[in-house]
């Protein structure tokens, strides 16, 4: 069983054509063929017909005419004489008759004259199949050439015909699970349009199921987070308390794990919040402004942790998106960068406009990320090999969810020089105005 629509049409179509090719050919030979044979007749009877008029008598051979056609006019006299082939040959009424004469079967037209004389005019018939044969050859011939030009149309007609399926199966390839949109069917065959309707109801009831599940998990993490504030104050609480050393211990260790999972929320929220249905015209908002605001926030982390956090360069970029999404994205390279930074490292962030690109980094002093970490990083809870650290594994994916949304590209790049090893994540989004301006360089 043929699987390929394309190999099934065209096998079908080819044995259509080559047996359309083999029996009209086969007629049109026989019918050639027989015509050849026909005329040749008339043309013996036009010979005996002058050679009874008396334009030629006795054993002239009429080869001199057609070398090829070598016809012959046997003088019979006026009786039987001669060999037994002869006599019978005399025998024979006027008209055509095919005879055998020396052992060869011959064509020949019987006449006899007003002196009562008989002559025979005769051809061999393999000579006269063989003229033919040759004639109707070349009405087939056409047929014959025809057949490929035929089969080369048709395996183009297919390919054309089939075009727009590789074309719907391509649009359906090249969309994004975050980025369900509607097939469209203008331009497609109509045969098509029952699986165009039928793939879209099939995306849209995605959508829908993808949709709540977002809302589930953004609704789950919201009504955790006030229980869990709850029961942070309550170990809040605890700190004025008289407690023995080993329960103060507990109380530290029970701390830490409600701020992890303060974090865990916050960040799922944040994940829930990027997967929502983007806003139809998202603000302008400036970038470098942003960023500030973001430093300024975790400035006093990465003071306490001993880090130079800091511009490299900020020049004034207007991007037109959500200003949260921006601050999500910048927030998470650089408490990423201050995190895995070990302290008296620096972390420099840098916003610029590159050849027709808007540009974020993020650059540490830190050990950068494993090679072997770098194709699964942007992966939900992926943590990579460096699991001591108490973070989710959330933040990488919600930067590249933001950065998809905004149709920007992310590269995350180890610098391996030896004088200052480190992380560059640089993140590109396409510029929607052309003038800079002036250069605010803070170091
Ligand atoms: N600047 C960096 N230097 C070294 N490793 C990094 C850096 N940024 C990310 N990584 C590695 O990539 C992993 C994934 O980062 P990601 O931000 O997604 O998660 P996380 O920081 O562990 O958790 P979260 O950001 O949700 O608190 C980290 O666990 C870490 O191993
Ligand atoms: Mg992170």
């Amino acid at each position: 069983m043929i699987k390929s629509l394309r190999a099934r049409l065209f096998i079908g179509l080819t044995a259509i054509i080559l047996l359309t090719g083999v029996v009209g050919g086969a007629f049109a030979y026989l019918w050639a063929f027989d015509e050849a044979i026909e005329m040749q007749d008339s043309i013996l009877t036009q010979i005996a017909n002058f050679a009874q008029n008396g334009s030629f008598r006795g054993d002239q051979s009429l080869r001199g005419i057609d070398a090829e056609a070598d016809v012959d006019v046997e003088e019979l006299g006026t009786t039987p004489s001669g060999s037994v082939e002869d006599r019978k040959l005399w025998t024979l009424r006027d008209g055509l008759h095919t005879v055998s004469r020396h052992g060869r079967s011959m064509r020949g037209v019987l006449r006899t004259r007003s002196d009562g004389s008989r002559f025979a005019v005769v051809q061999r018939t393999s000579i006269r199949d063989e003229i033919a044969g040759d004639m109707a050859l070349r009405t087939i011939l056409p047929i014959a050439a025809l057949i490929p030009c035929l089969l080369l149309v048709t395996a183009m007609v297919i390919a054309r015909s089939l075009r727009p399926m590789v074309r719907l199966a391509a649009d359906l390839d090249a969309s994004r699970p975050d980025d369900i949109t509607r097939l469209p069917s203008a331009g497609t065959p109509s045969e098509l349009h029952p699986f165009i309707v039928s793939i879209n109801g099939l995306l849209e009831r995605v959508r829908l199921l993808v949709d709540q599940q977002r809302r589930f998990i953004a609704d789950a993490a919201h009504e955790l987070r006030t229980p869990i504030a709850a029961l942070s104050l309550q170990a809040e609480n605890l700190d004025p308390v008289e407690l023995p050393e080993a329960a103060r211990d507990r109380v530290v260790t029970l701390k830490e794990g409600m701020q992890r999972t303060k974090r865990l929320l916050e960040q799922l929220l944040a994940l829930a919040r990027q997967e929502a249905d983007p806003s139809v015209d998202s603000p302008v908002v400036p970038l470098d402004r942003v960023a500030k605001e973001v430093v300024a926030d975790m400035f006093p982390d990465a003071v306490r942790k001993g880090i130079d956090l800091g511009f490299e360069i900020a020049q004034p970029i207007e991007i037109k998106a959500e200003p949260v999404m921006i601050a999500t994205l910048i927030r998470n390279l650089i408490d990423n960068a201050v995190r895995f930074t070990p302290p008296g490292g620096r972390v420099d962030v840098g916003v610029y406009r590159e050849g027709g690109h808007d540009v974020i980094q993020v650059e540490d002093t830190g050990p950068g990320i494993p090679s072997e970490d770098l194709d699964r990083i942007f992966e939900p809870f992926f943590r990579g090999k460096r699991t001591t650290d108490d973070g989710t594994g959330l933040g990488l994916s919600i930067v590249k969810r933001i950065v998809d949304r905004l149709g920007g590209t992310i590269a995350l790049d180890n610098i391996s020089s030896s004088a200052s090893p480190g992380l560059r994540v640089t993140i590109r989004f396409q510029s929607s105005n052309t003038d800079v301006g002036s250069i605010d360089k803070i170091t």
